[in-house]
């Protein structure tokens, strides 16, 4: 699994998706930068979902509103009270850990157990091997679920009471070593805020202190009549944004899957209250259909509900994606409830309330959301597509199946030889593509390490132009996927490259 994931990072970097930030000065932890492919997959990935979000619901509209915003925001949202993370240090090793993380990758080990105890039946019983029942029955692995389940319980109880001598209780009992050291010697759990400050205005006195913003959803909330009165929007309706945010992550590790800058897809649906449940359980459904519709495999996501809620929640549920550090957060649902519109309200002083002309009666509206990382799901569509495959003649290759409608580049043209005028040909193809798609050139190395790289690029389409292509304006294009290729006319690639990548 460990080099699984470090062959997802070199990958990345190798083919121009993601560096380390400042990497000439060694990088800055956590901290990373998009490359040349990486920035036109997340722009993709990005319009993927404000497409499914804006485009295709009549009653969601989006909005890009600032990153700093009034401090006061931050009082009202309950970040400066209560956006902190439980934070432990080994006194040996002097090295600090989020408490609660210590205890979920302990129980991410009596998971690995578990899919191993699976995977073992699995082979051993072949074609008849039931997974549900296994799993019901097995002795062992219902034990281990059990004490997964009791743990999770537990750190969730006495994180939402605050009880944070009992999480230090929880690390001891549970016989937690410091990763590094081995060392069992942990100080107490203390909390430590993870917004970002920073100060606006030229001279010290008239500096106000601002906070870059931990969520976009503050920015919605705060300008939720503004979009309602001038969109002449009617409960339910949703507003969508996406943008940056900032967190003072304690734990940097696993490359862009917890980041200190990173970027939200974030959707507030302001809804009638009491009708929440409801909202909450379609959102879910909603959300999970998106992801499904990219064809990463059914069997890599599950959700996740709840014990432990944020200081807003009154029901979160989390999409997990199966990363190559085991299953992991996605995305978050959220039923928020009035917690920040009545915040806002009691805060600024002003009036946010929605006013209902057929019953005639205003109220201060419910919120669930649908919160994604915009980041998290570049990751998930990275490492679940980068693949290593056996082909028939005993040789293997690398190859990126991107879904081909997120893929930065479409197609690559090639000439066979650069001569002969199919250089020419080739640019010519290009020119009329490019106005559609992003397409490539390459004339350098025989066709077949020209497939290769495109294969490990996630390129889903290949076209060489031949001697053929002189007598007949035919090319062949070539499946990334199936590798299978196909002799056909230069005026119809347009549209076999549309009917594959278009959203
Ligand atoms: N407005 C709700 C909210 O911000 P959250 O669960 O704290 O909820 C939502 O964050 C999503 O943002 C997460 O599911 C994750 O995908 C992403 N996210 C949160 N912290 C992140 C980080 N440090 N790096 C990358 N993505 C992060």
């Amino acid at each position: 699994q460990d080099d699984d994931f470090k062959r997802v990072i070199s990958h990345a970097k190798e083919y121009g998706y993601v560096f380390q930030s400042s990497e000439i000065y060694d990088g800055l932890s956590a901290v990373y930068d998009y490359a040349q492919n990486g920035a036109e997959l997340k722009k993709n990935i990005r319009e993927y979902w404000w497409k499914a979000m804006v485009q295709l619901n009549e009653n969601i509209v989006g909005i890009d509103a600032a990153i700093f915003m009034h401090p006061t925001t931050w009082k009202a949202s309950g970040h400066v009270d209560a956006f902190n993370d439980p934070l432990i240090d080994n006194k040996d090793s002097k090295k600090r850990y989020r408490a609660d993380v210590l205890v979920e990758d302990h129980v991410a080990k009596i998971e690995a157990k578990i899919e191993k105890e699976v995977a073992k039946a699995a082979k051993r019983f072949g074609d008849k091997f039931d997974e549900a029942q296994f799993l019901a029955t097995n002795q062992r692995v219902v034990d281990y679920q059990e004490q997964a389940t009791t743990i999770l319980k537990r750190l969730g109880k006495s994180l939402a009471a605050e009880d944070l001598a009992d999480v230090k209780k929880l690390i001891e009992e549970l016989d937690i070593a410091c990763p590094m050291s081995g060392s069992k010697n942990w100080t107490e759990v203390k909390q430590f805020n993870l917004m970002f400050g920073t100060k606006l205005g030229a001279t010290a006195e008239s500096a106000m202190d601002l906070y870059l913003r931990p969520e976009t959803a503050q920015g919605i909330f705060v300008n939720f009549l503004n979009v309602q009165k001038t969109g002449r929007m009617k409960i339910p309706f949703g507003i969508a944004q996406t943008g940056k945010a900032f967190r003072n992550e304690i734990v940097a590790r696993q490359f862009i899957f917890r980041m200190r800058e990173f970027e939200q897809m974030e959707m507030q649906y302001f809804i009638k209250p009491g009708t929440q449940q409801e909202w909450y359980e379609n959102w879910k459904k909603n959300r999970m259909k998106w992801h499904l519709s990219l064809g990463l495999g059914a069997e890599n996501y599950r959700f996740h509900d709840h014990e432990k809620l944020a200081h807003y929640a009154d029901a979160a549920s989390d999409i997990e994606f199966r990363f190559p550090f085991g299953f992991k957060e996605l995305e978050g649902i959220h039923s928020r409830t009035d917690f920040d519109l009545a915040s806002h309200e009691k805060h600024s002083g002003k009036k946010l309330q929605y006013f209902d002309y057929e019953t005639r009666e205003s109220y201060v509206p419910y919120v669930v959301e649908t919160s994604i990382g915009l980041d998290r799901m570049f990751l998930a569509v990275f490492s679940n597509s980068l693949q290593e495959e056996e082909l028939a003649n005993g040789s293997t290759r690398t190859v990126l199946k991107l879904p081909s409608v997120l893929a930065p580049t479409k197609a690559a043209v090639f000439p066979l030889v650069k001569k002969d005028g199919l250089p020419e040909i080739a640019q010519e193809i290009i020119e009329d593509l490019k106005w559609d798609f992003n397409v490539e050139y390459d004339e350098k190395d025989a066709v077949g390490r020209r497939y290769r790289r495109q294969d490990a690029a996630g390129t889903p389409f290949c076209i060489t132009v031949d001697h053929q292509t002189l007598e007949d304006k035919t090319v062949t294009i070539r499946h990334r996927d199936s590798m299978e290729q196909q002799r056909v006319a230069i005026e119809s690639l347009k549209g076999i490259i549309h009917e594959a990548v278009d959203m």
